[in-house]
């Protein structure tokens, strides 16, 4: 199969990690970099804080031979590139990402879509036309544990989900990110649409769009209206109680958390700091061997899947359509506008 040629737009957090993931991954070549600040353009990460994950960012990343851009529209012009991966502030992915389909190329792009409904449709709309794949990194449909508990669901073997909770608490992000760009709400949407966005995503993928949510939120630390801490309830008009909670505004240093219980008929799937676990009505314990062969997490996952979509020519949908990522943006927008308004809000 020939080498897959990968461009970086953004060299934070995620464009590190990702960097790190193609350096050794068979198949894949990272062949261009673009980034507003120079010192990212010669590999030095060492400004690079992570809240989950990540490498050692205090030795530079090895740019030899990578053509080195300040302004993505010529990485995205650059003809040796096949896949344009972007990892830039959310606020900035749009124009990105249609600029890239639009040249023909193949994009991934890093989660969440976009930050407004508007965009969503221009997105949409570009990615229909396209002779290139899109996939976006909604990474947890592709986390090892999660894949894990998705499979047992959709088997069927726990039968009919009953009432499901979700949880994302992840330490203090303040001053973590480029231009503090997180806590700015007009850019990064707050924790709301940057961190809970991972559930409410989990939420659609294991049951579909619910009917409306109602949500409350604090804005605690985010300027420009960002939430910073979100409960929504997930209403799916038939009695079963779908609750998601999420929030980035805990001390510097403390755990991230990530859990989900799910209840159903025949078993009880649950992710918590021992795991993967499924309980079922009979008092048996299952612990489920989770797929790691492309890696531990689920970037490691969903780039090797799409790098070898890529490869072979083949529509990457193993983890996502367009169509599921654009509901998934309709419900998290809905729980934005029922925090503003304080009432539910019908998809
Ligand atoms: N999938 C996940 O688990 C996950 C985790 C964290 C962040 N993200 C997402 O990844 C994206 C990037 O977040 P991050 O944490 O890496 O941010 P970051 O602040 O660490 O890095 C952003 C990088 O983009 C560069 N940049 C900014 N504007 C640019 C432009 N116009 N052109 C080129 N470079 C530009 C900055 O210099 C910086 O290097 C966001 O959409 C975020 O929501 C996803």
């Amino acid at each position: 199969m020939a080498t897959v040629k990968i461009g970086i737009i953004g060299l934070g957090f995620m464009g590190s990690t990702h960097w790190r993931i193609y350096e050794a991954m068979r198949g894949a070549k990272i062949v261009a970099l673009a980034d507003v600040e120079p010192a990212k353009r010669r590999g030095d990460v060492s400004a690079v804080v992570a809240n989950i994950g990540g490498g050692d960012n205090s030795k530079p990343l090895d740019t030899t031979g990578v053509s080195v851009y300040e302004n993505a529209l010529d990485l995205i012009a650059d003809p040796s590139v096949d896949v344009v991966d972007i990892c830039v502030p959310t606020a900035r992915h749009t124009d990105l990402v249609c600029a890239a389909l639009a040249a023909g190329k193949h994009v991934f792009c890093e989660k969440p879509l976009c930050r407004t409904a508007a965009e969503v449709k221009r997105i949409v709309q570009a990615a229909k036309k396209a002779k290139g794949f899109l996939n976006i990194g909604l990474c947890v449909r592709a986390w090892p544990e999660y894949r894990a508990a998705w499979e047992y669901f959709k088997s069927g073997k726990a039968g009919k989900m009953l009432s499901a909770t979700f949880k994302r608490i992840s330490p203090g992000v303040d001053g973590n990110s480029w231009q503090n760009w997180y806590m700015d709400g007009a850019i990064s949407g707050g924790a709301l649409l940057d961190l809970h966005v991972h559930d409410t995503d989990q939420i659609n993928y294991f049951f579909g769009k619910p009917k409306a949510v109602v949500s409350h939120g604090a804005n605690v630390l985010s300027k420009n209206g960002g939430i910073d801490h979100v409960v929504t309830i997930y209403d799916y008009g038939d009695g079963r109680l779908v609750t998601a909670e999420g929030g980035w505004e805990q001390s510097k240093g403390a755990t991230f958390e990530m859990s989900f219980t799910i209840v159903c008929e025949k078993a009880t799937l649950k992710l918590d700091s021992t795991g993967l676990n499924i309980f079922l009505k009979n008092g048996k314990k299952l612990t489920p061997k989770l797929d790691v062969k492309a890696g531990p997490t689920g970037w490691h996952q969903e780039l090797k899947y799409f790098v070898g979509c890529v490869a072979k020519g083949v529509e990457p949908v193993k983890y996502q359509t367009i169509d599921s990522v654009s509901d998934t943006m309709k419900i998290v927008f809905a729980e934005e506008k029922s925090v503003a308004s304080g009432k539910a809000v019908k998809i």
